[in-house]
């Protein structure tokens, strides 16, 4: 084991909840995750990455601004974690920070994640890692989804398995069994949580649908449930990748302009149909040997999601079962990632984000 084996993730998604920061240790081709520390974003900041979404006036300087802003909480959210205690901070070798996403355009060839690496370095007295998504992207790939390396490591098993990771979006990775010779597949499948958050805010006034009560109110209604899922980005082959820029409350009433005529808890309902109808198709046209589903993500802890997925004949388990906790998958990824950039190890799969090679991901910020 080397002095400097452990390297901290950190997260924040597209669900805009706050960031997380999973330490892990990497020794002879295993992993060991030490701790985890977690800040909300106060609803000040959720406002301010909402709004930046949208092309909107004086974008740069508040770009600048929220960046700055980002990088204080991912400092402080890092800092919580080694006050811990857990492990020592001299045997940590650098952080690995993904960053808030605010565009992503693989078509138009950029990503932008927010993020001063410069202060949380700063902050930290850390090295730190940013910018991991653009290199695969210079290499022609999505830049995204990165996790399914990862998966692939920590998760592949005896049979065909899929992982879906459910945050604001979703998206799965395709894991061949064990000594199979085909390729892992993976890319975003549809919205996960986003859209089940937006109708809470606007109908609940809370940020999200604590344990789906306000779905289990409502009835699915198919026709709206097939008019959302008739939208091309359901069918359009891989690679794929996607942001909340596209999966909002304007792709909803634009599909469907009638929305204010329905019951908000049956669009609730219907809205949970769709994230699972995404994933299922994903699945099931993508990998039809597919036997089990290991979940992760803030949609494990919504019951008629986990439910409504069991009903596609597929065994449907949290990812705790294989021994990581949902909630620490994508920090661990990208705690994974870092480990992998400074040994000078490609971090993407070229079969999923059709990057036309292997590239190192990421970019240095000493301490
Ligand atoms: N108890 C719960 N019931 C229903 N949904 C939940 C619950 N806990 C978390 N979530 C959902 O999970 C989301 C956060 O998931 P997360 O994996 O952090 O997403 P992201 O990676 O996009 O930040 C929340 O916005 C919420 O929609
Ligand atoms: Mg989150």
């Amino acid at each position: 084991m080397t002095a400097k084996s452990i390297f901290i993730g950190v997260m924040s998604g597209t669900s805009l909840d706050g960031v997380d920061a999973v330490a892990c240790r990497f020794f002879d081709g295993d992993m060991q995750v030490l701790g985890h520390s977690y800040r909300p974003y106060p609803q000040t900041l959720k406002d301010k990455l909402t709004a930046i979404l949208a092309p909107g006036h004086n974008e740069i300087e508040r770009a600048g601004a929220l960046s700055l802003e980002l990088a204080t909480l991912y400092a402080q959210t890092i800092n919580d974690l080694v006050s811990e205690g857990l492990f020592s901070v001299d045997e940590v070798r650098a952080a690995a920070v993904h960053g808030q996403t605010v565009r992503h355009c693989p078509q138009a060839g950029f990503t932008v994640q927010l993020n001063n690496p410069a202060l949380v370095a700063e902050l930290t007295g850390l090295d730190v890692i940013a910018d991991l998504r653009s290199r695969d992207m210079a290499a022609g790939g999505q830049g995204a989804p990165l996790v399914p390396a990862f998966h692939a490591e920590r998760f592949t098993g005896n049979v065909e398995r899929a992982i879906v990771n459910i945050g604001g979006i979703a998206n799965v990775t395709l894991l061949p069994a064990l000594g199979s010779q085909a390729p892992v597949l993976g890319f975003d499948c549809g919205p996960g949580n986003t859209l089940l958050d937006v109708w809470t805010q606007r109908h609940c006034g809370q940020s999200f649908d604590r344990d789906a009560a306000f779905a289990q109110k409502g009835v699915v209604v198919e026709k709206l449930l097939n008019v959302l899922m008739a939208d091309e980005y359901f069918v359009r082959p891989a690679p794929k990748s996607t942001g909340r820029e596209y999966f909002n409350e304007a792709w909803l009433l634009n599909r469907f302009p009638a929305l204010s005529t329905l019951k908000p808890e049956d669009v609730q309902r219907t809205l949970v149909e769709v994230t699972v109808a995404g994933i299922i198709r994903a699945v099931k046209q993508t990998a039809p040997e597919t036997q089990e589903l290991y979940v992760c993500g803030g949609g494990v802890f919504n019951p008629l999601i986990m439910q409504s997925l069991s009903q596609s004949g597929l065994t449907v388990q949290s990812t705790s079962v294989l021994g990581l906790d949902p909630m620490l998958v994508e920090a661990a990824a990208f705690a994974w990632l870092g480990y992998r950039f400074i040994n000078k190890k490609a971090g993407n799969l070229p079969a999923v984000t059709h990057a036309s090679g292997l590239r190192i991901l990421g970019a240095l910020y000493p301490a």
